[in-house]
């Protein structure tokens, strides 16, 4: 036996079945299936229902029965409905996904410069404010750009290949120079290439990789970025470069900041100096720095009488480190994105 709301049950639940069929029909051949499927006279699922009828207590057959035609009667609506809709060009069955513009969305999470990229264009912001012009050179070196007009002669230990890498070993040797390639180990370099190309007055900065064979550590890392500044004209001091670091330092880190120099040695400078920035009370080492030593004038043609200059190179990570507290340079190069979103 079958009770009457099972039967009707049944009977509903084939109804919305059909609707949903027809609705999502988006060719008359489909359409055609679902019909079959649900009204098919020989095995449609309406007529499966129909048989079940017998099945019904007497007296509620004809109740049953009432039921059974009025469903028939609403699926051949759907039905036909579904048919006009497709006839009418209409093939996009209402559960086919659709745009729907008006929805709110889920915003999507785009990717963004890295925190050493972001540094170096803020960087070239407040150097280009100050006058400074960019300048790029390549960072496969020759012997030349990287060591010998640089006043760094054949035997000076800065060439010791334990210090740098070499490309060209093989035509290493003392009679070839010319041959040997590196990578470069500083951005000096770039100060040869410019002062060789154009006349003085020079005011440019360079931002770039350069490459060392240090072990990595929190401190070190075999490839990072420096800063090399470059400015020559007539009767350039060292108070102009004291005062250039200093309104770099300050834009860059957002405070008054104090720079102290320490005596040091640069081939390519006479003085040198070591360039410390104090910020919240601490004195922190940012870099090399001098005037430029007669001898560089000379390799790219200027005259040392007429023109002096000054140059500094600082370390890119330092700065970007100590302005966001991140304390392992090795963090920048990991590509953990948990780290890298934080910029
Ligand atoms: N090139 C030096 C270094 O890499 C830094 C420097 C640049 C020093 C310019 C003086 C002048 O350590």
């Amino acid at each position: 036996m079958m009770a009457l709301s099972d039967f009707v049950a049944e009977l509903d639940q084939l109804a919305a079945q059909a609707q949903e069929a027809f609705d999502a029909a988006s060719s008359q051949e489909t359409l055609e299936a679902a019909r079959i499927e649900f009204l098919g006279a020989k095995s449609g699922r309406l007529k499966a229902i129909q048989k079940q009828m017998g099945k019904v207590d007497k007296a509620d057959k004809p109740a049953a029965g009432k039921r059974l035609n009025e469903v028939k009667q609403a699926i051949e609506e759907t039905f036909t409905e579904a048919s006009e809709r497709l006839a009418s060009g209409d093939t996009a069955g209402s559960s086919d996904v659709v745009f729907d513009t008006s929805l709110p969305g889920t915003s999507l999470a785009f990717g963004r410069l890295h925190p050493i990229s972001q540094t170096i264009d803020e960087l070239m912001d407040i150097m280009g404010r100050l006058g400074f012009s960019a300048a790029e050179g390549p960072e496969i070196e020759d012997d030349w750009h990287n060591f010998e007009a640089l006043n760094i002669p054949r035997e000076h230990p800065a060439r010791d290949p334990l210090d740098n890498f070499y490309l060209s070993t093989a035509k290493q040797n003392a009679n070839a120079p010319d041959d040997v390639l590196l990578l470069r180990s500083q951005t000096s370099t770039v100060q040869i290439r410019v002062m060789s190309k154009t006349p003085p007055p020079i005011r440019i900065i360079s931002l770039g990789r350069v490459y060392r064979p240090d072990t990595a550590d929190a401190t070190h890392y075999p490839m990072f970025h420096q800063m090399e500044g470059l400015l020559i004209d007539k009767q350039v001091t060292m108070a102009d470069l004291k005062s250039v670091l200093r309104l770099f330092a300050t834009s860059y880190l957002g405070s008054e900041v104090h720079i102290r120099f320490r005596p040091s040695f640069f081939p390519f400078t006479e003085p040198s100096v070591e360039a410390d920035f104090s910020w919240n009370d601490n004195w922190i080492e940012f870099g090399g720095a001098g005037m430029v030593d007669p001898n560089v004038l000379k390799a790219v043609g200027y005259d040392p009488d007429e023109v002096t200059g000054f140059a500094f190179g600082l370390g890119v990570e330092r700065l970007c480190m100590r302005r966001h507290g991140v304390s392992d340079i090795r963090e920048f190069y990991k590509n953990d994105v948990r780290f890298l979103q934080q910029f």
